[in-house]
């Protein structure tokens, strides 16, 4: 673990305001880029607050169990622990995943696969499509949102991804046109008598080279799992 600076929290009754700006001065400190955005929405899921009550009411007393709620997040965050873990979800194309340090949390550039492959499969096409590597799950869930009468057959090496990735898939409702198989990339299709019938492979597979780990950042580096990164020595 990298070293982290404690830094002092006020003692006693504190406003709304007060722990926001507190927050927010722990972050900055900790060398969080976006410490006001994130102090924010720390505060906001901490306190299962509206957003608009946390902009209205920054008079508001907080109790003792609310402070120390808020003050146990931002120490996880002022560890590096990933925003997206603490609030426990990720946006990936407009919808929101629930995401826990069993699989990688799904980044921006990897929507491009999922329009990739959504522009080549017409809209009432039946196809078949196979997510290899599927983590979370954003990859199949978010094909599966944008093309309603195609099945996805999805595998990962990690059984707890696949828990994550079943979660998903329930919560935008595409459960019932997901096949969820645990094994190493392709293998688990063998007993799926799918030859011939497979339209697309899509898969964002591990990609980090085993000497480049030492010197990602430390939200990646700690905090993510490594499995889900690092492919050999040359990461591929
Ligand atoms: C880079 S992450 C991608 C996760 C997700 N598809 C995304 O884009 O956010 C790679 C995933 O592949 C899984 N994995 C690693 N090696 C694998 C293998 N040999 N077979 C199947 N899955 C594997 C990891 O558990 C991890 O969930």
């Amino acid at each position: 673990m990298d070293a982290v600076a404690t830094v002092p929290q006020s003692v006693g009754p504190a406003s709304l305001g007060e722990v926001i700006a507190e927050a927010q001065r722990m972050l900055e400190q900790a060398g969080i880029e976006s410490a006001g955005q994130e102090a924010f929405w720390i505060v906001e899921h901490g306190l299962r607050l509206p957003a608009h009550h946390v902009v209205a009411d920054r008079d508001r007393l907080l109790s003792h169990a609310e402070l120390l709620a808020v003050r146990r997040l931002v120490e996880r965050r002022v560890g590096r622990e990933p925003l997206q873990y603490i609030l426990g979800t990720q946006e990936f194309c407009g919808l929101e995943f629930n995401v826990n340090p069993a699989v990688l949390i799904p980044r921006p550039e990897t929507e491009l696969l999922v329009e990739y492959v959504s522009q080549r499969i017409p809209a009432k096409r039946q196809a078949t499509i196979v997510d290899a590597c599927t983590g979370s799950g954003c990859i199949a869930v978010a094909i599966a949102r944008l093309r309603p009468r195609a099945r996805v057959i999805a595998t990962d090496l990690s059984n707890p991804s696949l828990d994550v990735a079943r979660q998903n898939a329930s919560r935008h409702a595409v459960g019932e046109r997901i096949i969820w198989l645990e094994g190493d990339l392709l293998g688990p299709l063998a007993e799926q008598e799918l030859e011939g019938r497979v339209d697309v492979i899509v898969s964002n597979p591990p990609y980090i080279a085993e000497a480049d780990w030492a010197m990602l950042q430390p939200e990646l580096r700690l905090f993510e799992p490594r499995r889900a990164l690092v492919a050999g020595p040359q990461g591929t």
